[in-house]
């Protein structure tokens, strides 16, 4: 009978009992006590993984494990954030809820259970723009939730494969392949990354500078691997205290960046400020129009655009065709020229959007 050292909370406790106690031996602790034992070699994690403040104490207390030790964290099913976030703080396999006995077996024999695998695994048939920009998510995202330096390298070599992706097989197919992927954070970095980039290739700025824009539109909402997974995978309208926390994360996204190498200002100036407004009413400074630049306009044109036509918990995907009409809707928030050179990009994605 294999020995597992179980870390979790007092309400899981009996759950666990129930659904492991016939095949392990079950040593059970709860946080923070846990930290005064050593991880051992067979180690189950099922704790809550949007309480940011026992994620950074808990990698560093698996940073302590023997060599081959198995590290499994318990995850939800649909959540891509909370897998990266175990794999960010040192899981060498996921499983997911509701745990089983028969499944926490086979993980801790499979010694090939790694992240590559693992974390993978959905998107292997993705075109290969699609899957670096997937990786690149999931590796930044780990980044910024655990506080340590997003690698702009990845994000460069990832923005190139996506620019290369747009010009061979064009926006349609990218906003096609894109809406199938089941992590609504990712589809929409993936999304305004492809938006912006085709926006801009219409509008004829310069490989170089469409690589900015793809860059950005990775990067632009970073920011919300530090938002807590209870308010970014809601299933519902966010009320007026979560949508407060929620407009943190242009701020947060600055943050997580300012210690990465190879950042132009441009790039930052998109990141914190793609949700300004040109009339005042944006955040999170209330920049007035003179003090929005171009490249800003043009991400938060394509940012707005592609959170209409995904598909959310609490809402359908709209239409290309309804989604350009709201961006005309907004009038004096967004510039003006740039919308109606926009409308080139919404016929594209309609025939994608059917
Ligand atoms: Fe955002
Ligand atoms: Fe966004």
């Amino acid at each position: 009978m294999y020995q597992i050292l179980v870390v979790g909370t007092r309400t899981r406790q009996q759950a666990l009992a129930r659904a492991l106690g016939s095949l392990f031996e079950l040593d059970f602790q709860q946080l923070p006590g846990a930290f005064q034992t050593m991880p051992r070699r067979h180690t189950v994690i099922d704790i809550d993984l949007s309480d940011d403040a026992q994620l950074l104490p808990l990698k560093s207390w698996l940073s302590r494990k023997p060599n081959d030790a198995k590290v499994i964290f318990v995850t939800d099913k649909a959540s891509r954030l909370q897998e990266a976030r175990a794999f960010a703080l040192g899981a060498t396999a996921i499983i997911h809820r509701p745990i089983g006995a028969q499944t926490l077996l086979a993980k801790i024999r499979d010694d090939s259970a790694t992240l590559a695998t693992i974390a993978s695994a959905p998107d292997r048939d993705f075109p290969a723009g699609i899957a670096a920009g997937v990786d690149t998510l999931q590796s930044i995202f780990s980044a910024a939730g655990a506080g340590t330096t997003v690698d702009s390298a990845t994000v460069h070599s990832a923005s190139n494969a996506i620019v290369d992706q747009l010009e061979a097989r064009g926006l349609s197919s990218w906003i096609d392949t894109v809406r199938m992927h089941h992590s609504q954070t990712y589809q929409h970095c993936l999304l305004v990354t492809g938006i912006v980039a085709g926006f801009g290739e219409h509008i004829g700025v310069s490989r170089k500078d469409r690589q900015r824009l793809s860059f950005a539109g990775m990067l632009h909402d970073i920011g919300k691997a530090r938002i807590p997974l209870a308010i970014l995978e809601k299933p519902g309208r966010l009320d007026e205290n979560e949508m407060a926390i929620m407009r943190k994360h242009p701020e947060y996204g600055l943050d997580a960046l300012g210690a990465a190498e190879g950042l132009s200002a441009e790039m930052l100036d998109m990141v914190v400020h793609h949700h300004e407004l040109l009339d005042g009413s944006g955040y999170p400074h209330g920049l007035q129009a003179s003090e929005i630049s171009d490249l800003v306009r043009i991400m938060t044109i394509s940012d707005i655009f592609a959170a209409l036509i995904e598909r959310r918990a609490y809402k359908p995907p709209l239409s290309c065709e309804a989604a350009y009409q709201i961006l005309l809707d907004m009038g004096p928030k967004l510039d003006r020229d740039l919308v109606r050179a926009f409308k080139f990009v919404s016929r594209i994605g309609q025939n994608a959007a059917a």
